[in-house]
């Protein structure tokens, strides 16, 4: 076995990021976007997936629509679940980041226990923390799925922000309140601070 790694030295190691990343052309990070339901962590991860891309930089966004409905769909909103929600997100998202992607995630992750898991999993260095601090009243007049008035009703359980607690970041990397900001001022306010980072020399 010995031998043959010496002649085929080449066959040692799985490409790493800096490979992969020399080949995009770009630096990986992982955005994590916090925030309320309805906060707007979706939509600006999206339109910011544009803006990126338009610069020739490639992204991942993970949200609830393409994580809760397929490898999370077996769990709930009770505290264990949600902390196993976003264990196996961090999971996923770092293969995104090692494989040079710029990785976009949004999920509400309500306490900083959950997001400090995050950004361990993923390593700190990798990690930008995005406050999306819509005011509750904002989120829940917005009400896009309805969902806060079930939970108001008391016909969704544990539902965050009404029975179940949201605990904003104290030291985010960046804080963007949807109900004073455009999505546009928002993503150029995002876009200030991951250009620098992510474009290659
Ligand atoms: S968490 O707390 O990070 O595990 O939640 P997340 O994976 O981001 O999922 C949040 C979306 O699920 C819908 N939903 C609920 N949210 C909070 N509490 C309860 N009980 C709940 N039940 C369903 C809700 O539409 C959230 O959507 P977003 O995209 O955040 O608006």
């Amino acid at each position: 076995m010995q031998a043959e790694n010496h002649i085929y030295p080449i066959f040692d190691r799985m490409l790493g990021r800096a490979d992969k990343e020399a080949l995009l052309h770009q630096h990986s990070v992982m955005i994590w976007f916090t925030g309320l339901s309805g906060s707007g962590k979706s939509t600006i991860a999206i339109a910011l997936e544009r803006e990126l891309q338009k610069r020739g930089l490639l992204c991942r966004i993970l949200d609830g629509d393409n994580i809760r409905s397929g490898i999370n769909n077996n769990l709930g909103f009770s505290a264990e679940d949600r902390v196993e929600n976003i264990r196996r997100i961090a999971e996923v998202g770092k293969l995104f980041v090692e494989t040079g992607i710029i990785t976009l995630a949004a999920f509400i992750s309500p306490n900083n226990e959950l997001r400090e898991m995050a950004s361990r999993i993923i390593g700190k260095e990798n990690f930008l923390e995005i406050y999306v601090s819509t005011p509750l009243e904002e989120c829940e007049r917005r009400d896009v799925k309805g969902l806060y008035a079930k939970a108001r009703k008391g016909e969704i359980r544990n539902f965050t922000g009404i029975s179940a607690p949201f605990e904003a970041p104290a030291h985010p990397d960046l804080s963007l309140d949807t109900s004073k900001l455009s999505v546009e001022e928002s993503v150029n306010r995002l876009l200030e601070l991951i250009l620098p980072r992510v474009k290659a020399e």
